[in-house]
């Protein structure tokens, strides 16, 4: 029976259209042959980088839920709750390139039939920082991997010259782009932030510059609850606490409009969707605006049992996905593929009951 969830993206074969997107699901060794294992198509790894990483001195990450009963959103545990988002400040990876080197050979080595991504980020404003793309770019293809993407969109990076501080700045995407694709020949994904008004400039100053495909989202700038009772934020440091990323089910309609976005000003472009998938119907809602991959973090990380890699979830998207297909007689998702772009149009466009109205101006004539 052909694999009808096989996709080419990016000019990759992969056997199933779903990757762990780059987070702690992807950031050992031990972690992403697991993944494998259980069946993702592909991976992007934590993102590898070479600037001394030191996290924050607490929890890393929260999972928020919300309840029926009674709805706020917290990460305290109560009965009957559901899940709402993730919370992190979390940095990029803190192994060396050095210990993923032989990592990331022997997971291609292991796993040839699926698609290795390697995140890799380093700064910007000068020539080290460039050499610094170039020499992650050159080692990481070296070890086997099958395309790289670009964080330039962490949205709590200590340092002004890298992730989303540096998104809206065109110079530089241009500058990265054309060290990376100076110095490597695979398919390069750029990954951007969603918190910017210039998205679609940015977006289209990478495919521009020769980026394969965008992914979008990254997680969105956000700050976490402060308890009532006790003052205290639902994770901090001394008191403290700094503006981190959002994830989970609660960016799922924002990340699907920056995806609409972008695949509307560019239909023949490719795009990565992520935000809140958890399972089949996220999934159908990024394909329908164009996606063409789709990666998944949160969704991973908070399956119990699993070691937070998605065991169950990875299983569940491709039974459902291959039962879609073939109930819907579609031989794969291309044939869905961005259905919902040309249902997307101005606010001024949407039909009112009076035939009078004319866009929110006089009429003049
Ligand atoms: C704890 C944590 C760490 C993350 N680290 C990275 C990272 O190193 N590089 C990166 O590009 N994205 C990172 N992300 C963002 C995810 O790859 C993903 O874009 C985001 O979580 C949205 O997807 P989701 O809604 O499925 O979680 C991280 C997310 C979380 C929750």
């Amino acid at each position: 029976m052909p694999n009808n969830l096989a996709t080419n993206f990016t000019g990759l074969d992969f056997v199933n259209p779903f990757v762990l997107a780059s987070a702690p699901p992807t950031e050992s060794k031990r972690k992403i042959l697991k993944a494998f294992e259980s069946g993702w198509g592909g991976v992007v790894t934590k993102t590898i980088g070479l600037h001394p990483v030191e996290n924050v001195a607490g929890p890393r990450t929260i999972f928020q839920r919300s309840s029926e009963d009674k709805p706020y959103v917290s990460r305290m545990k109560r009965a009957d709750t559901v899940s709402h988002s993730s919370w992190n400040w979390e940095l990029i990876s803190d192994q060396p390139l050095e210990l993923w080197l032989p990592d990331l050979e022997e997971i291609k080595t292991t796993y040839p039939d699926r698609m290795l991504i390697a995140s890799i980020m380093a700064g910007a404003g000068n020539v080290e920082e460039m050499s610094n793309w170039r020499k992650l770019a050159v080692a990481c293809v070296n070890a086997g991997c099958d395309a790289l993407e670009l964080n330039l969109s962490c949205p709590h990076m200590d340092r002004k010259d890298m992730g989303a501080n540096i998104a809206n700045d065109e110079d530089i995407i241009r500058s990265i782009l054309q060290a990376v694709t100076s110095a490597v020949s695979v398919p390069i994904w750029v990954k951007l932030t969603p918190s910017t008004s210039t998205l679609v400039d940015a977006a289209a100053v990478a495919y521009a510059s020769g980026a394969a495909s965008i992914s979008l989202c990254n997680t969105f700038p956000s700050i976490p609850l402060m308890d009532p009772e006790t003052f205290k934020f639902e994770v901090e440091v001394d008191g403290y606490v700094t503006s981190g990323g959002q994830g989970g089910l609660a960016i799922l309609n924002q990340a699907l409009q920056r995806v609409s976005d972008i695949s509307r000003a560019f239909p023949d472009k490719a795009i990565s969707g992520i935000g809140g998938i958890k399972g089949f119907h996220e999934a159908f809602n990024f394909i329908v605006h164009g996606a063409g991959n789709l990666q998944v973090c949160t969704a991973a990380m908070e399956e119990k049992g699993s070691g937070g890699i998605g065991v169950r979830l990875i299983q569940e998207l491709k039974d459902d996905m291959a039962e879609y297909l073939e109930r819907k007689g579609f031989s794969s998702i291309e044939e869905f593929r961005g259905i919902a772009r040309e249902r997307i149009v101005e606010h001024s466009q949407i039909r009112r009951k009076s035939e009078a109205y004319n866009g929110g101006y006089e009429k003049t004539a």
